[in-house]
């Protein structure tokens, strides 16, 4: 019984290491570029915190502002997007171009002012950093 039981356990604990195991792709880079992208990311954060704050008082021209200045196309030049995607493989670049262009979306949405319609273009957005998170790490 008491081997049985720890037969057992050992499944357990293996499993649950196997579960964890990282999949993500590792994509290697300088290490100026990955402190620069972690920016980006922080930055990225908190502009969804400060989109959904502003969202949330109705403000939706605002809204679209700090999303197409921070996160949609206007944003590929102030965040040396070019210079970075070429460190990236296909899948994380298709990534980028998707959350940039579904921020620009979202804008467009807001700017029309209906408040379901620009949550559910805002949705797209993290998508794409949902997508690319699950796939890719840097270091
Ligand atoms: C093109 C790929 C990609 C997209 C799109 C993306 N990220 Fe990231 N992000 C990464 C990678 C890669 C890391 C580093 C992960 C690692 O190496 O463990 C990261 C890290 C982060 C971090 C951690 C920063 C730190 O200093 O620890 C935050 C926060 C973050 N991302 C937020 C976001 C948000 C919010 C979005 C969407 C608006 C987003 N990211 C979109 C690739 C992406």
């Amino acid at each position: 019984m008491k081997i049985k039981l720890l037969l057992l356990s050992c499944f357990l604990i293996s499993g649950s290491v196997q579960a964890e195991t990282d999949k993500r792709q590792f994509v290697e880079m300088p290490e100026m570029m990955q402190n620069h992208m972690m920016a980006n990311m922080r930055h990225h954060l908190e502009s969804i915190n400060e989109i959904l704050f502003l969202m949330s008082n109705n403000q939706l021209d605002k809204a679209a502002d700090v999303a197409e200045q921070n996160l949609g196309m206007t944003s590929l030049t102030s965040h040396n997007a070019a210079h970075m995607a070429k460190f990236m493989p296909e899948g994380m670049r298709k990534a980028g171009t998707s959350m940039h262009k579904s921020a620009s979306r979202f804008a467009l949405k807001a700017t029309e002012g209906d408040a379901a319609s620009a949550y559910k273009a805002l949705s797209k957005v993290t998508s794409a950093c949902v997508t690319c998170h699950a796939g890719y790490r840097i270091r």
